[in-house]
């Protein structure tokens, strides 16, 4: 049974453009990030979005797979996150990026430590949680996704974070440990039994250390998940599957939520952070987080030119509706390894 909900702390931060400055490598990566062709040249705006306090839910939000329909095997998510490689990775400093930092951040990755990146995909985390270890400290990446794993070497090499592996492994499977530090950051949603598989995450914690998941907000990437749906549905003439299960992203996906549900790992002293992103996206880039995204299983099995289709239909459409700028709202839980908690 889950420890009361009056015990867990809630840190609500609204973040300014200056507090999301992600640094890697002295490369900056605002809280709100201009669409492609404005990449160049990037505005900047004034604040981020607000935060809500825990416990004010938005009941007519829902999340980024909805309308969406079978939730894929780990096998084929690998698949897609690999077929998306190169698009992943121009994709990170608008998306990627930026969380990954913020969850770092929030997580309080100290010199020395041991961590576990479970769902890495190409470092997003990884890097910067290497970086705050140091090299006394040690990063295990992994993922089952080869190419962005690939693209993981290379930044750890070109970082010089010799301490920074990553490993091609099922999350749900992976034994090493103990750890000072696991997180996975946009990743549990795609697990095939969340509960059971984040109980293990935390099990590879030592007593003490701290568990982590950044998962979506409720309403993020609501807009643009409901338009491409309808899109792909418009071509398919069915439901298209997705990576991730919406019902394990709505289980989650406010603080209240994330945090009664980290208590009910075991995990106590839980606190979420909400991390505001806006995104301006222009063509280029409303295409991109498609193809470079998990959002790319939906295009699974349709040929080139019902891609073109669905891009075209999906771009129509958000100009109709006027979309033009992305709630990318993430929340970062973290909670402590008691005593008790054990791996199943
Ligand atoms: C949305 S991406 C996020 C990647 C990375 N954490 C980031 O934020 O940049 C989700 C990742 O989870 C990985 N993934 C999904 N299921 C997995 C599993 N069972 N074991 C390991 N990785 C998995 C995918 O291959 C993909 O790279």
């Amino acid at each position: 049974m889950a420890p009361p909900v009056a015990k867990m702390k809630t840190i609500v931060i609204i973040m300014t453009c200056r507090d999301n400055e992600a640094q890697e490598g002295g490369r900056r990566s605002p809280c709100r990030t201009a669409g492609l062709a404005e990449a160049a040249h990037p505005r900047r705006h004034a604040g981020g979005a607000g935060g809500s306090r825990m416990g004010a839910e938005s009941p007519a939000r829902v999340n980024p797979t909805h309308r969406t329909g079978a939730h894929m095997e780990p096998s084929g998510i690998g698949a897609v996150f690999d077929r998306a490689g190169a698009d992943f990775a121009r994709l990170a400093p608008h998306l990627w990026d930026p969380i990954g930092q913020a969850t770092v951040d929030a997580v309080g990755v100290r010199p020395g430590e041991r961590v576990l990146d479970a769902c890495c995909g190409a470092g997003g985390s990884a890097v910067p949680a290497a970086i705050a270890t140091g090299a006394q400290g040690r990063v295990d990446a992994i993922d089952l996704a080869e190419s962005l794993l690939a693209q993981g070497r290379e930044r750890a090499s070109a970082h010089g974070l010799a301490h920074l592996r990553f490993i091609h492994a099922d999350a749900t499977r992976w034994d090493a440990g103990p750890y000072d530090v696991a997180m996975c950051v946009l990743g549990v949603f795609m697990l095939p039994d969340m509960d059971a598989a984040c109980a293990r995450l935390a099990g590879a914690v030592r007593p003490g250390g701290r568990f982590a998941v950044t998962t979506w907000a409720g309403g993020a990437l609501e807009d643009f998940g409901g338009a491409l749906a309808d899109a792909v549905r418009e071509e398919r003439g069915a439901q298209p599957a997705s990576p991730a299960s919406r019902g394990s992203v709505t289980r989650i996906d406010s603080e209240s939520k994330l945090g009664a549900w980290l208590a009910g790992l075991g995990l106590g002293d839980v606190a979420v952070t909400r991390v505001p992103l806006e995104l301006v996206v222009d063509e280029e880039l409303a295409w991109l987080l498609v193809v470079g995204s998990g959002f790319r299983g939906m295009l699974d099995g349709l040929d080139e030119r019902a891609v073109s289709r669905v891009q075209r239909t999906l771009l129509d459409a958000l100009d109709e509706r006027g979309i033009s700028t992305l709630d990318a709202t993430t929340l970062v839980g973290v909670g402590h390894r008691q005593d008790a908690t054990a791996a199943s």
